[in-house]
């Protein structure tokens, strides 16, 4: 789990939350970058003899629990190069919602050498979901 910073990349995401001042703001702290304030960015590697076997998806909700329940943020955002379908499986069955594409540095299916303009996959859970979603 990781503060995202505030940057050009990670500003393509705001297109994806809502449109409310707590989206913008960055954490107090600028170390060891600005960063924002209000949500968090999750993801999972596994070994590969681990995969299959639901790991990924219960690192995924414990993820989710620690950043609602105890971090307290708004959003929590997951992000993984467009063929990384596995990832996107994980973002899924976690609950998480697809929103829709950014354009980093990454790799592209087809592709040796990574890209500047490589597409992510981006999945989101808002903090009025994950309420909702737990209290069900
Ligand atoms: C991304 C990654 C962690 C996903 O691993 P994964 O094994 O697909 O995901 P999970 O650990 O959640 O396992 C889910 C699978 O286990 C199965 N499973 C077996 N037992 C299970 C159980 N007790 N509970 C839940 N699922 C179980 C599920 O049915 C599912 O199978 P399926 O893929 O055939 O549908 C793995 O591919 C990886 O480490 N990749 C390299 C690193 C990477 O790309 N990370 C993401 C960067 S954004």
């Amino acid at each position: 789990m990781s503060r995202t910073p505030v940057d050009d990349d990670w500003g393509q995401i705001y297109a994806f939350l809502p449109a409310e001042p707590w989206v913008r703001v960055a954490h107090e702290s600028r170390r060891p970058f600005a960063a924002h304030a209000n949500w968090l960015e999750i993801g999972w590697a596994l070994r590969r003899e681990f995969w299959g076997r639901g790991y990924a998806s219960e690192i995924g909700r414990a993820g989710l629990a620690f950043a609602f329940d105890v971090l307290g943020v708004q959003a929590v955002v997951s992000c993984t190069v467009r063929h990384n379908v596995r990832s996107l499986a994980v973002m899924r069955r976690i609950g998480m919602q697809y929103a829709g594409e950014i354009q980093s540095r990454g790799t592209v299916e087809g592709f040796e050498e990574q890209q500047d303009d490589a597409p992510f996959s981006v999945c989101v859970l808002l903090r009025r979901d994950w309420d909702r979603f737990a209290g069900s």
